[in-house]
């Protein structure tokens, strides 16, 4: 398969470092030295789902592919404002297609393995045109009185089209449970049978825990996708990392001994959109005019699990 188009919609809202100084103790200075964002783009009046009916009908168009020639959809999400009907399916209805769709919930590493879903159906010869979306509101998951998660989100949709293609060189995927340094609790309703003590917490997370397992799960993603594809780190045009923290990406860049400049970023005026970076990102970077036809692109992905992907392509 190859990416045959890209779209990303984002938050109106823009929550600046000093706006959240105003009611945490925390600072622009603290916030941008530890983690790289200076301000991000947090849901107010937007529905998530229409952010990713947005998404998908700008990717269709980038793409020049009607929706009633989609095959499948595959939505990547978190949390939204329903448990069922999935996403995906609100999705399909908003963009006017009738194929069959399907959520998945891999946290920041959704894109990834929504990649190697649809390559599965390429390489079955069941699809010829794949949409998948990634929609996320992580800020509606944190505590806006824990300094130590919220300031790190922000919210945002991005899409890409595939199409049948042989530009997806290596892709590999892995997960590692640890369900004690980043989880959020969903509370169900009780029943008259239930025995167990439940609380609703919002999401806990173990920063430092998480800031190494992404850094080592990246390196080796990356190094296992680069190893598959026959490639070098330095054949690599660009390296699109998830955003979650500027010095994971700087670590993952210091240890692939790569420059700077192939190392796009965009957190500092995103934060972590979950799932929705590395497609949002994706996107920026195609309508920015960075991709030349023929480089090499790096995409790797880790989060809540834990789970990490990565993928190399031709663009
Ligand atoms: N402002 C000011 N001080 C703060 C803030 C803040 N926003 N947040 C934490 N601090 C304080 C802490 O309270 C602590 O103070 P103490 O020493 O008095 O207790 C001090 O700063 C150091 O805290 P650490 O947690 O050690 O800070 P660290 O340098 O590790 O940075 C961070 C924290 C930014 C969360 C980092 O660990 C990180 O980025 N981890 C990875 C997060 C990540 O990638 N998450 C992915 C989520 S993916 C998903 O699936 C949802």
């Amino acid at each position: 398969m190859k990416i045959a188009g890209t779209g990303s919609v984002l938050p109106s809202k823009v929550v600046t470092n000093e706006m959240l100084s105003e009611f945490l103790d925390t600072s622009d200075e603290w916030i941008r030295t530890r983690t790289g964002v200076s301000s991000r783009h947090v849901i107010s009046h937007e529905k998530l789902e229409d952010m990713a009916v947005e998404a998908a009908v700008k990717a269709l168009e980038d793409a020049g592919i009607q929706a009633s020639q989609l095959d499948f959809i595959i939505c990547s999400n978190v949390v939204n404002e329903y448990v069922t009907p999935q996403l995906s399916c609100i999705i399909q209805g908003g963009i006017g297609a009738s194929c069959p769709c399907i959520d998945i919930n891999c946290a920041c590493a959704g894109f990834i393995y929504a990649l190697e879903m649809a390559e599965s159906f390429y390489k079955a010869g069941r699809v010829q045109n794949v949409l998948v979306v990634c929609a996320e509101e992580p800020t509606r998951m944190t505590d806006w009185s824990d300094r130590r998660t919220c300031v790190l989100f922000g919210d945002g949709a991005g899409a890409a089209v595939l199409t049948p293609g042989d530009n997806i060189k290596s892709i590999r995927l892995s997960a590692a449970s640890a369900t004690d340094k980043l989880w959020q609790y969903r509370l169900l309703q009780p029943t008259p049978y239930i025995e167990k003590e439940e609380v609703e917490v919002p999401l806990q997370m173990k920063g430092q825990d998480v800031f190494k397992f992404a850094v080592k799960a990246a390196a080796t993603d990356i190094s296992r996708v680069l190893d598959d594809a026959g490639l070098r780190a330095g054949d690599v045009s660009h390296f699109l990392l998830h955003q979650a923290n500027i010095r994971i990406i700087q670590a993952i860049r210091a240890y692939l001994e790569q420059p700077d400049s192939r190392f796009p970023v965009n957190i500092h005026d995103h934060g972590n959109s979950s799932s929705s970076s590395c497609p949002i990102l994706l996107d920026e970077c195609r309508r920015g005019g960075r991709f030349k036809k023929g480089d090499v692109v790096v995409m790797s992905a880790f989060g809540a699990g834990f789970v990490s992907g990565a993928v190399v392509f031709e663009w």
